[in-house]
């Protein structure tokens, strides 16, 4: 995830350009860079860091000129350094793009470019458009850019511009977001409406396949053909920091409704081209190294940890390797036994918990191998690890971890597959109809939230009480304690998670008249144990929401309100049975009149043991 903004017209357009950025920061914030047309040609500065640091720059060396694009990274392909950050330029310095998505076939036009005689420096795939674009190009740079994108496979929003016709920026979308903004002499491209909602409030919203030709005097709106389109101009009236939660009222619930794109991104090109095994080509650990190991420990912290829970039995049933999990604060205290033949997983959104780095750095002491499951390319535990899977769910801002999470189970199970294909432990078409059903997963998401206002009156009425509980069984029960920190963090609401048939051995004697009690069963080999457990509580008075698979809803007769996930296999449930979880908490938590985004007492990133 990057941000991309572009402006042409008659004010200086570095000011323009790095405003929008700073809009756009949160969707990456490794390096930025620009270019702008000055005297001088096409002049490009981009660093490595934080917007500030570019901005630090070009305060001594400004880019005077009145049109230009500028960029903000999300590091994908190659590591954060200056030359891996965009604006991308060819040989000729004469074309420069800025781009946000992935470009899936990148290597294989890369080899064909290079064997042409185009020489790359960076790791990106976007040099690679920008090299593409420069040897497509006859004459008519509106062309070059259909031609080339048709040559692309992968997700793209594209911003354009060439030396030769410095009177255009060339705006192009597909599977990736871009907003064309319309001023009087000047327009403007953005990846969302507040790094433009500054200076217009006309927008187009772009459709796929979409391209924009931008003039200091108008806009032309093009499909790939070069047939003329037209597309409604949008009048934005909300203010901004609306606008930059894209119209949600708070991030959490916006990165709740982004989980289907998480899921996408992180499978992403994770699968072969039938879809039918997992190739996880960033791996450094070879067949052998899998082969020998004889234990795995996965250590995290708080959500992360719980992502784990669930990390351990998918490790565990379809590789067939004897997992432990630990909190990362506990671990180094704890003398772990680990040796050359343990890997350990960590696992951690921002790849800068204190806790977690010194788990890692504990484990590699201790002469185990070290693979990180993080969602930020360049953090500490990423730099740091051995090996590192990178969950593709793009920022998080809300503290609470919704996407992150969820982004991580599929890491799990990838990690899970392809371990299994190595050591022989699963059938070929076990493995496929596991990644069959994995791909269904985003369209199922996408069904729960369509309910979402379901959830809402049973948020409205546990946000009177104090006290409830999250029951479960196996996975069911991995799912509960997520549920329930999620509910304790925003909410306020102190909150229980049991494994279901542990309750009776104690916890029992807190159940009375009235008290919530939330109950998963989407694993249907535990289900009738679930199903007595449930009756258990309900005897004694409790008010249950069961969370069940679509096709068990007998239980209906056995609960006060049932919430129905679609069917999956029981391995991949708590990929769908966590989402109407968090929806509830952020429900009883606006209802409780809290700050959902920043709840009191946390941060983001802990950086302190
Ligand atoms: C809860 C939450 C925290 C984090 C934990 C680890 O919603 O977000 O429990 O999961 O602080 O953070 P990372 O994953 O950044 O290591």
């Amino acid at each position: 995830m990057c941000g991309i903004v572009g402006y042409i017209g008659h004010r200086n357009s570095q000011e323009i350009l790095l405003e929008g950025l700073k809009k756009l920061e949160y969707r990456g914030y490794d390096s930025a860079g620009i270019a702008v047309f000055t005297k001088n040609g096409l002049e490009v500065k981009k660093a490595k860091g934080r917007l500030a640091v570019l901005e630090s720059e070009l305060t001594g060396a400004p880019l005077e000129g009145s049109a230009g694009i500028g960029h903000t990274r999300w590091a994908t392909h190659g590591k954060p350094s200056d030359v891996n950050s965009h604006p991308h330029t060819d040989n000729s310095s004469k074309f420069s793009v800025v781009h946000n998505g992935i470009i899936e076939n990148y290597l294989t036009l890369k080899e064909e470019l290079a064997a042409k005689g185009h020489v790359f420096v960076s790791e990106t795939d976007t040099e690679v458009i920008a090299h593409l674009v420069a040897d497509e190009y006859d004459g008519d740079i509106v062309k070059a850019v259909q031609r080339a994108v048709k040559r692309m496979r992968g997700a793209y929003a594209l911003g354009v511009l060439t030396e030769y016709e410095p009177d255009k920026l060339v705006a192009v979308r597909y599977a990736s977001p871009l907003v064309i903004g319309v001023g009087e002499g000047e327009n403007f491209i953005g990846s969302d409406i507040p790094a433009i909602l500054e200076y217009t409030r006309n927008v187009f919203i772009l459709n796929d396949g979409d391209m924009a030709i931008l003039t200091r005097n108008g806009i032309d709106l093009q499909d790939l053909e070069g047939n003329l389109i037209s597309r409604e101009i949008f009048h934005v009236d909300w203010d901004l920091v609306t606008a930059e939660k894209a119209g949600f009222d708070h991030f959490m619930l916006k990165e709740i409704y982004e989980q289907p794109k998480a899921y996408r991104d992180t499978m992403g090109a994770r699968l072969n081209d039938e879809g039918t095994r997992v190739v996880l080509p960033e791996l450094k650990m070879t067949e052998d190294d899998i082969r020998a190991i004889r234990n795995i420990h996965i250590v995290a912290c708080g959500t992360a940890y719980h992502a784990g829970l669930v990390g351990k039995s998918v490790i565990e049933k379809l590789a067939r390797i004897p997992v432990e999990t630990d909190v990362a604060s506990e671990y180094r205290y704890r003398s772990p036994i680990i040796g050359k033949d343990t890997l350990v997983i960590v696992v951690s959104q921002s790849g800068e918990t204190a806790d977690t780095l010194a788990a890692l750095r504990e484990a590699q002491r201790c002469g185990a191998r070290v693979l990180a499951i993080t969602n930020v390319v360049g953090s500490s535990v990423a730099r740091e690890a051995d090996d590192v899977i990178t969950t593709w769910a793009g920022p998080e801002i809300a503290v609470a971890s919704t996407k992150a999470y969820t982004s991580q189970l599929i890491a799990f199970y990838l990690l899970g597959i392809y371990m299994a294909q190595v050591l022989g432990t699963q059938e070929d078409a076990a493995v496929a109809e596991l990644l069959t059903a994995m791909q269904a997963l985003p369209g199922q998401v996408e069904a729960i939230l369509e309910q979402s206002e379901v959830l809402k009156a049973f948020a409205e009425s546990i946000a009177k009480h104090d006290n409830l509980f999250f029951i479960g069984r196996g996975l069911d029960y991995a799912v509960a304690v997520e549920g329930s920190l999620k509910l304790k963090e925003i909410s306020y609401i102190h909150s229980e998670a049991y494994a279901a048939g542990e309750l009776k051995h104690g916890t029992l004697a807190l159940i009375e008249e009235g008290i919530p009690v939330i109950a998963l069963a989407t694993q249907e080999e535990l289900f009738e144990k679930t199903a007595s457990n449930i009756k258990e509580v309900k005897a004694r008075g409790a008010h249950v929401l069961g969370v069940v698979n679509e096709d068990e809803l007998d239980l209906r007769k056995s609960v006060d309100e049932i919430f129905a996930i679609p069917k999956t296999m029981a391995l991949l449930a708590p990929a769908l049975a966590v989402v109407p979880l968090q929806l509830l908490s952020y429900y009883a938590s606006l209802a409780r009149g809290n700050d959902v985004d920043k709840p009191r007492n946390l941060a983001k990133s802990v950086t302190v043991e």
